[in-house]
C-alpha cells in the first residue's frame, strides 16, 4: 500500500500571491480550471495501489474540509486534512502526524510541496526508490547556475545517490535542483525523531528560543536532507519534464499554460476544439461548462475561463484566467493577466500585464519570482491582476497593476498597486 502527503503550508506563507490569495487559500487556486492541488491529487490517483491522501497544513477554512469531500467523491479515494496548530516546517507537521501516515505500514509514501506544479513523474520516483532501497528519492531537475541558489541544489555521486545538499546555498553548489517532491520510507520517522529530541534537548538545557518557531518545527531541508545526504540512503530521479514553483501570481499564468498543453497531450477533452462551432479559439483554451462565451469573441492561446463567468462579445483573452462569475463586457481586451472572481471589465476597456516566463534563451531557465517593489521602489512590470469584485469602468485602460477586491475603477492605471 502507498500513501500520499501534500504540504500545503499556512496562511502565513504565500504573501507573494497576494491578492490572489485573500479569499481563497492558495492551495486552492484555480490553474487550469482545477485547484493547484487538484492537479497533484490526479497525478497521485493514477498510481496503483495509491489509497490515501493526506493534506497537511496549518489553514483554518472549512474551504479545505468542503475541497477535500468533493475530491473524495470525485476520486473515489481516501483523502484527509490534517491542521497543524501552528507552522511545524516541512517536516514537522509530518512527524506531529506520523501516526496517521504510518497506518496501515505503507511500504513508502509520496511527499509532495502544495506549491509546485509539474508532469509529476511519480512511477519513475517510485521505481528508482525501490531499485536502490533509498530512504528518501528526490525528484529531481536542472536549473541554471545563477537561479539555482533559490532552491535545494544536489551534488550526485554513484547510482544518483544523494552526496552533497545544500539548501539555497549563497554561493554555487549545482545546478541541479530540488524540485520538492519525494518518495520516503517509514524509517524517515525515526531520523526526524532524532531531530525532534536534540531540539528537545537543546530547549530544555540550552533554552534556545528557535528564532520563534516552534520546538516541534522541524524542516525536511536543513534538518533531515542535509545529514542524509552522503549516508547512501538518499536518491535522486532527475527528470527534464516540466516542473515550476507557483509563488507569485505570474507563475499561475505561466503553470496554466503548461497544466493547458499537458491536457491537449493527456486529455484533450478538457479543451475546447478550435472548430467547436461557439466561439473564436486559438491553441489551448480550457472553459468551464457553465460559463457563456459569445460567439464573436476570441479566445487563447492560455486562456483558462471559471464557472459562471460571462464572456461578451468582440472580446479578445489571451494568456489569462478568468475566475468564476467574472463579466467581460463587449470589445474588451485581457492580455496576461488573472479577472478575480465576481469582477466586471467595462465596455471597450483593455486589461494588460508584461509576461513573466522564464528565459526562452537560456537552457533550463525557471521562472523568477521577483519581489513586488524594484531597488527603486517601482512596481516590477508583472501580470495584472484584479481581485475579488472589482469593477472596471468602460473604455478604461489597466497596465501592470494590481488591484485589491472591492475596487471601483473609473479611470486608466498604469503601474500601481490599487489598495
Ligand atoms: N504543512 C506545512 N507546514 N507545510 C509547509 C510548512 C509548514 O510549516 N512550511 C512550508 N510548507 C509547505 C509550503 O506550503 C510549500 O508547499 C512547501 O512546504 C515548501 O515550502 P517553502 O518553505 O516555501 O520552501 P521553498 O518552496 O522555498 O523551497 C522548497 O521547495 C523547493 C522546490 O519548490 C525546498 O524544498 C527547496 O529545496 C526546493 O528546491
Ligand atoms: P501579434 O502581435 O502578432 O500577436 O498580432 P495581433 O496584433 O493580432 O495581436 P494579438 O494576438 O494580441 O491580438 C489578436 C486579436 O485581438 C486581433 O484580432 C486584434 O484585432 C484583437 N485586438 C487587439 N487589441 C484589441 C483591443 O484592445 N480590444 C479588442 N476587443 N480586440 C483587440
Amino acid at each position: 500500500m502507498l500513501k500520499a502527503v501534500i504540504l500545503i503550508g499556512g496562511p502565513l506563507k504565500g504573501t507573494r500571491f497576494r491578492p490572489l490569495s485573500l479569499d481563497i487559500p492558495k492551495p486552492l487556486f484555480p490553474i487550469a480550471g482545477l485547484p493547484m492541488i487538484q492537479h497533484h491529487i490526479e497525478a497521485c490517483v493514477k498510481i496503483p495501489n495509491l489509497n490515501e491522501i493526506l493534506i497537511i497544513g496549518s489553514y483554518n477554512t472549512n474551504e479545505l474540509q468542503n475541497f477535500v469531500q468533493e475530491m473524495m467523491s470525485i476520486y473515489g479515494i481516501i483523502i484527509r486534512y490534517l491542521q497543524e496548530f501552528t507552522a511545524l516546517g516541512t517536516a514537522g507537521g509530518m512527524y506531529h502526524f506520523r501516526d496517521q501516515i504510518r497506518a496501515g505500514s505503507p511500504e513508502a509514501f509520496f511527499i509532495m510541496n502544495g506549491d509546485v506544479c509539474a508532469d509529476f513523474p511519480l512511477e519513475e520516483m517510485l521505481k528508482t526508490h525501490k531499485n536502490s532501497s533509498a530512504m528518501l528519492t528526490i525528484m529531481s531537475t536542472e536549473a541554471t547556475r545563477q537561479q539555482s541558489l533559490n532552491y535545494g541544489c544536489l551534488v550526485l555521486g554513484k547510482n544518483n545517490s544523494v552526496v552533497h545538499y545544500v539548501e539555497k546555498p549563497s554561493t554555487f553548489v549545482s545546478t541541479l535542483i530540488n524540485c520538492g517532491i519525494y518518495v520516503a520510507s517509514l524509517d524517515i520517522f525515526q531520523i526526524m525523531a532524532d531531530k525532534f529530541y536534540a531540539k528537545h534537548v537543546q530547549e530544555t538545557f540550552m533554552h534556545s528560543n528557535f528564532n520563534g518557531k516552534d520546538p516541534a518545527h522541524i524542516a525536511l531541508e536543513e534538518d533531515i536532507l542535509i545529514n542524509l545526504a552522503g549516508s547512501g540512503k538518499l536518491f535522486a530521479l532527475h527528470t527534464s519534464n516540466w516542473w515550476s514553483q507557483v509563488k507569485t501570481a505570474g507563475s499561475a499564468i505561466y503553470a496554466n499554460r503548461h497544466y493547458l498543453e499537458l491536457y491537449r497531450m493527456k486529455m484533450p477533452e478538457r479543451l475546447v476544439p478550435s472548430s467547436n462551432g461557439k466561439c473564436n479559439i486559438i491553441g489551448d483554451v480550457h472553459i468551464h461548462p457553465t460559463a457563456s462565451v459569445d460567439s464573436t469573441a476570441l479566445l487563447g492561446p492560455n486562456v483558462a475561463v471559471g464557472p459562471n463567468a460571462r464572456i461578451n462579445s468582440g472580446v479578445r483573452i489571451r494568456d489569462s484566467i478568468v475566475l468564476a462569475d467574472a463579466q467581460i463586457h463587449a470589445h474588451s481586451m485581457i492580455l496576461h493577466s488573472i479577472i478575480g472572481r465576481g469582477s466586471i471589465v467595462g465596455e471597450w476597456s483593455r486589461v494588460e500585464g508584461t509576461p513573466c516566463d522564464p528565459n526562452p534563451n537560456k537552457p533550463f531557465a525557471k521562472m523568477e519570482n521577483p519581489p513586488l517593489f524594484n531597488a527603486n521602489g517601482k512596481l516590477n512590470p508583472a501580470i495584472s491582476i484584479l481581485g475579488t469584485r472589482v469593477n472596471l469602468a468602460s473604455e478604461k485602460i489597466l497596465l501592470n497593476s494590481i488591484v485589491l477586491p472591492h475596487k471601483e475603477l473609473t479611470r486608466n492605471f498604469k503601474n500601481e498597486i490599487i489598495l
